[in-house]
């Protein structure tokens, strides 16, 4: 292989951070501030990332409403979770969550605001006060728009900050060093198609997640589990990977978000009798239970012929008791959303929803600060130089199953720490190691193979069809024959991904490679997800087993780790000491 990094042009950083979401942004904004050399690479311009599309709200214990407190929110999170949640890393996220709002408040964050003037806050599936007795309001909203108020706070911020942005750049590789130590990455401009060298003490990833492995997703095309990638090729576990998050309200048909935000504003599913269902599987809760619990309850519903529409195949969102005053003031995207993707006035007719891919629990395994954490020969490592915050990342603070409002919260709470660590790291490195002469060979060999291929698959063939196996073999309900034999489609299609081609192959902006590129990436994750999946016989938030219908803390209270060499699985234990309180102990999950 030829050495490519004489040809390629290097610049040298003290920090790169792959990804201009909410954790990226945040991550960058701590770095700028304190003086460093920090570049962001995004695929998509800094305010058009994923996180503009979370609609809902940031969970934070302020009690504006009502009595609340963080260790309610901790026993919320734990038990949201179904007890796979590593319980130092959840007493710290609760801990800090009102810190970080507040900062975003004194950065200029549009939050909605109660008549004496603190911030709004409304209720949200699973939050609760005293343990589980009743209902809390905990979700620090902008309307049903706080993604996009959140992004532009934190991209006007690092403006200011001078954070150095390359917008349209896809980081292809990691750079490692002969001792494994992680010193920058391998990036495509898409406009050019020309690669460059980004040398850094720091690499941080934080490029969201692959909702884009499945068919039906709220997620947006770019999340194609581009860090979880990277981190894999370059010999990293992925962590919980078997468990996904199905978002009870997708717009049937459409995938499109409609905010858990709607049924906190006081929404309600109703089946094809008109009947509130959710009074039935969850009698305190009700429609704010947990999404694993939601999901599966309207599952239930269309599986014994309670679905609405000529297909049975979803149930109906009914806000129109809410008002259509409320409702232009706290749900505006939503009556535009209902009008442009379900055709329906939302003031006057319910909206068709259905379970829908929304978000991945699993990531690549971090400690609280951020730091990249591997398995090796003498015990778990740090991987020096390397941090994954966000989606991407599996810091294992929503086990099994998020709670809604904890990702915004938790892209603030572990952006910020792990930036205040890397700012700390790199005063004590004073210089970037150096690159090996090999550095950009890999990245460089990926593509020229793409680019020479001289086979017959498509790569969006390939795509459409690891989305559809997915969709379909694992879904809200597994089993192990469902399973079985999705695992067995995924591994054909991963030899069938190795001889795509593609034929637009000028250097000016093509999205043709891109996609290719993206596609590296999405069976990677497709291949965790199943292998992990298959693995685990036990029903635990989002991954419910028919086969498997109950919780089995004997022999599963542990952590998946899959490899990506020989498609392997390792675990680890959860961690169930929390920083400074009792450990909450499983119990059965009834909301
Ligand atoms: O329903 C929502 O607004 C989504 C929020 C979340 O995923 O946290």
């Amino acid at each position: 292989m030829a050495a490519y990094k004489s040809a390629i042009p290097t610049r040298r950083f003290d920090a790169v951070i792959i990804g201009a979401g909410g954790s990226g942004m945040r991550a960058s904004l701590q770095l700028a501030e304190a003086g460093l050399n920090v570049a962001v690479l995004s695929k998509v311009f800094p305010t058009r990332s994923h996180t503009v599309a979370a609609q809902g709200g940031i969970g934070a214990s302020l009690g504006n409403m009502a009595e609340d407190n963080w260790f309610w929110h901790m026993f919320d999170t734990v038990k949201g979770g179904d007890y796979l949640g590593d319980q130092d890393a959840i007493e710290f996220m609760c801990r800090e969550a009102p810190k970080v709002v507040y900062e975003l408040e004194h950065f200029g964050m549009p939050f909605d605001r109660n008549p004496d003037g603190t911030i709004y806050q409304r209720p949200f599936g699973g939050h609760t006060a005293n343990f589980g007795e009743k209902a809390v309001q905990r979700a620090c909203a902008a309307a049903d728009r706080t993604g996009h108020a959140l992004l532009h706070t934190l991209y006007q911020r690092n403006v200011k900050a001078r954070t150095h942005f390359f917008v349209e750049w896809m980081a292809l590789d990691l750079i490692r060093d002969a001792e494994g130590d992680v010193i920058g990455v391998v990036a495509l401009e898409m406009e050019t198609g020309e690669c460059m060298i980004l040398e850094a003490k720091t690499t941080i990833m934080a490029t969201g997640g692959a909702g884009r492995i499945f068919a039906a997703s709220t997620n947006a095309f770019i999340n194609t589990g581009d860090g979880m990638g990277m981190a894999a090729r370059a010999g990293l576990p992925l962590q919980d990977m078997e468990f996904w998050q199905f978002h009870p309200t997708g717009v049937a048909g459409a995938g499109v978000l409609i905010t858990e935000g709607v049924r906190g504003e006081g929404g309600i599913l109703i089946n094809s009798e008109g009947e509130r269902f959710m009074e039935r599987y969850a009698p305190t809760l009700k429609d704010l239970a947990p999404r694993d619990f939601v999901s599966r309850s309207m599952d239930q519903e269309i599986k014994e012929g309670r679905g609405c529409g000529p297909n049975k195949d979803h149930v109906m969102l009914d806000l129109r008791h809410i008002g259509a005053d409320t409702i232009a003031k706290r749900l505006p995207s939503i009556l535009e959303i209902g009008h442009k993707f379900a055709n329906v006035d939302a003031t006057k007719e319910p909206i068709p929803v259905v379970p829908t891919i929304h978000y991945q629990m699993g990531g690549i395994p971090t400690n609280i600060h951020g730091q990249v954490v591997a398995p090796g020969a003498d015990g778990a490592k740090v991987v020096n130089g390397l941090y994954a915050i966000g989606e991407c990342a599996c810091v294992s603070v929503h086990g099994a199953n998020r709670l809604g409002t904890n990702s915004l919260l938790d892209l603030l709470v572990f952006g910020r720490a792990a930036g205040n660590h890397v700012v700390a790291s790199n005063l004590k490195q004073k210089e970037n190691k150096p690159l090996p002469k090999d550095a950009a060979d890999y990245a460089m060999g990926r593509l020229s193979h793409l680019e020479n291929s001289k086979g017959t698959e498509k790569v969006q063939g390939v795509a459409n069809d690891i989305r559809a196996t997915m969709q379909k073999y694992c879904g809200v309900f597994r089993t192990d024959a469902l399973l079985t034999q999705g695992y067995k489609e995924i591994m054909v299609l991963d030899e069938r991904r190795k001889h795509v081609a593609f034929k637009d192959k000028s250097m000016v902006f093509n999205t043709a490679r891109v996609e290719a590129l993206e596609l590296d990436n999405l069976i990677e994750v497709a291949k965790a997800t199943i292998t992990s999946a298959v693995a685990r016989k036990e029903s635990r938030g989002a991954h419910a087993h028919s086969d498997f219908p109950h919780r089995d803390d004997d022999n599963w209270m542990k952590h998946t780790l899959w490899f990506s060499e020989g498609n392997r699985l390792d675990y680890k234990p959860v961690v169930t000491k929390p920083l400074t309180v009792d450990t909450f102990k499983p119990k059965p999950r009834t909301f």
